[in-house]
């Protein structure tokens, strides 16, 4: 696709065809036909045990080696730098029984993530008595900034865990800079990239990051993440596999078994569709789609967007989150449901700090309208539509 082209791009995806508009996106993508064709495939010719010297074997262990290889390339890491597993919350998990601290050592955690980025690290906390600092910032905003991080820093802090975008929020944080404020007192970066990742391009290198994780099920693959440890990083990872086995990569030591090889194999088909498609034309897309709603959104007295109201593609993706003054999140996704074909959400989605502590909202949470690619510009007008309708 040289120009970016909606209707083409919808043609990738054959649940697309149904009757239903796709807004959950932040939930979870829909998959790429070459996806499920490839998965297809290696189940029906090529599911054997990897490592063996027979045919079918050899073709099985090339295929699972070029998914990694593939998966690395896509955020510029080495192969050895990365993991994929059954999801992040699961990697996050892993990394957090095999890194190694001191008795003293502080840990910053932020009221603003998904509990995947929060939980491992809270479990290590309390099995190694950890100090943690919780970092928060000022609403409406709620924008995570070297300057709002830099009060809770100190020599005695080895290791931040932040998102790169709230998957309620929708805005960009500036991880590169807050790399380098944590750097600057020697601890450890670890971002959560997964509502980030269906809609840029991911560096790990240019960000500086010290660990990233994200779940290809949100970028239009099968039921799998990655998590990437830069090779110093892997200093203070602890290899937990058998011990007869190599240590040397990120898969070696917190790999475990081997990850999901039919998905494993798949991921060459995700990262060849994005390049082919391109993350600019992905942004500019994406950015009608978003000025679509917010403008809408901005434009009634009875809603609150949550976190940034802007539409500008350098401070948001299109995961959209509302409140609406005297309906509740779920009566407005009932209504709707009621009224037309449209997927999008009530909830807290698994930021239950961020909803009840900073938000302050009941546990109907915010209604959640997220966006990728192939949406289209019609498919958001509807949704302004179908709003005006169920809103008082
Ligand atoms: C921002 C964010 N982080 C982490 C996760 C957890 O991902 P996984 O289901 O792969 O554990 C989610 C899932 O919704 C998410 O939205």
């Amino acid at each position: 696709m040289s120009s970016f082209d909606v209707t083409t791009a919808r043609q990738h995806f054959p649940a697309l065809k149904q009757d239903q508009v796709f807004l959950d996106n932040a939930g979870g993508s829909q998959t790429l036909g070459d996806v499920i064709d490839s998965i297809t495939q290696y189940l029906s010719k090529t599911n054997v045990q990897l490592g063996a010297s027979y045919h079918t074997s050899a073709t099985s262990t090339t295929k699972y080696g070029e998914g990694y290889k593939s998966a690395a390339k896509y955020i510029n890491a080495g192969e050895d730098e990365i993991v994929i597993g059954a999801s992040t919350t699961q990697l996050f998990m892993n990394l957090a029984s095999a890194l190694k601290f001191q008795d003293g050592d502080e840990i910053i955690l932020s009221k603003l993530d998904h509990e995947a980025n929060v939980d491992p690290w809270f479990v290590l906390a309390d099995r190694l008595k950890l100090k943690i600092k919780w970092w928060v910032s000022d609403k409406p905003e709620l924008k995570l900034t070297p300057e709002n991080l830099k009060p809770l820093l100190s020599n005695k802090v080895k290791f931040v865990a932040c998102t790169h975008v709230s998957n309620i929020l929708g805005g960009i944080h500036d991880v590169k800079a807050i790399a380098e404020a944590v750097h600057s007192v020697g601890a450890l970066l670890c971002v959560d990239g997964v509502s980030y990742a269906p809609h840029r391009q991911i560096d790990v290198k240019a960000l500086g990051v010290d660990f990233y994780a994200f779940s290809w099920y949100k970028v239009y693959g099968p039921h799998v993440a990655i998590l990437y440890a830069s090779s110093a990083a892997q200093e203070h990872v602890k290899p937990l596999g058998h011990f007869f086995n190599p240590t040397k990569t990120l898969e070696d030591k917190i790999g475990f078994a081997g990850s999901c090889y039919e998905a494993v194999q798949a991921i060459p088909q995700i990262t060849a569709y994005v390049s082919s498609v391109g993350f600019d034309a992905i942004t500019a897309h994406e950015g009608r789609l978003q000025a679509i709603l917010l403008e809408f959104l901005n434009s009634r007295d009875d809603i609150t967007v949550l976190g940034t109201a802007s539409a500008d593609s350098k401070d948001r993706v299109p995961t959209v989150s509302f409140v609406v003054k005297g309906l509740s999140s779920r009566k407005v996704v009932e209504e709707a449901e009621k009224v037309s074909n449209y997927g999008f959400r009530w909830g807290t989605f698994y930021s239950n700090r961020l909803c009840d502590e900073v938000l302050g909202l009941d546990k109907e949470g915010v209604v959640r309208v997220s966006m990728v690619h192939y949406n289209t510009e019609d498919e958001i007008k509807g949704v302004v539509e179908v709003l005006k309708k169920v809103l008082p």
